[in-house]
């Protein structure tokens, strides 16, 4: 809780609490954001500010962060980050976290954005509505990867939840990417 609050204090984003509160996205709806090479956020669609709950006012320049869910495992953001910086599409169902403290899934698809000389220069994502097969499957394995995250600090914990993903996925006999895809 404490490096949480520091690192809310150090970002400007306002402590929120989470509440069981839910949204769901309509089959319509697409969640689009644009960010820096940072992480900042430089563009949001009209579903983003209902959704999240902010004004554009807001969000812009914050750091994406700032609809993160406590819920999510951090190995998932360090997979996509990895991804993007090898400059490669990523693809996850994440739960996000609203202004008031509800949540709402999504199914994201996250790409770099290259300038001419090929170098990542930002990001674009673009979310629709998850399945509701794939919330259910994935719920159990976010929660524990959660509590080895929480119970092993730092890196350690992380490698630890990745490794228990990986388990998961061989036991399915899927890729990530192919676990992802089947669901929608
Ligand atoms: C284009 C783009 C879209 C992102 N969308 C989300 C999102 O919807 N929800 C989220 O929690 N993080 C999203 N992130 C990841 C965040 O930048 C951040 O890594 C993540 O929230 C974990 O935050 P933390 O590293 O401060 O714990 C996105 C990043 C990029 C580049």
């Amino acid at each position: 809780m404490i490096i949480i609050l520091f690192k809310n204090f150090m970002t400007k984003i306002p402590y929120i609490k989470p509440t069981n509160s839910e949204k769901v996205m309509r089959d319509s709806d697409f969640i689009v954001s644009k960010t820096d090479s940072k992480g900042k956020i430089t563009y949001c669609n009209q579903i983003f500010m209902e959704f999240s709950g902010y004004t554009e006012k807001e969000l812009l320049e914050k750091p994406h962060s700032i609809i993160r869910h406590p819920d999510m495992p951090r190995a998932a953001f360090r997979l996509m980050w990895q991804t993007l910086e090898n400059g490669d599409e990523f693809f996850a169902y994440v739960k996000n976290l609203s202004k008031d403290g509800g949540f709402y899934w999504v199914f994201a698809n996250v790409t770099p954005n290259f300038d001419q000389q090929h170098n990542i220069c930002g990001y674009f994502s673009v979310r629709r509505k998850p399945s509701a097969q794939a919330i259910e499957t994935l719920i159990p394995v976010y929660t524990e990867m959660c509590r080895i995250e929480s119970s092993i600090s730092g890196n350690k914990g992380i490698d630890a939840s990745t490794e228990y993903l990986v388990t998961v996925l061989n036991s399915l006999g899927k890729s990530y990417n192919e676990l992802v895809l089947s669901f929608q």
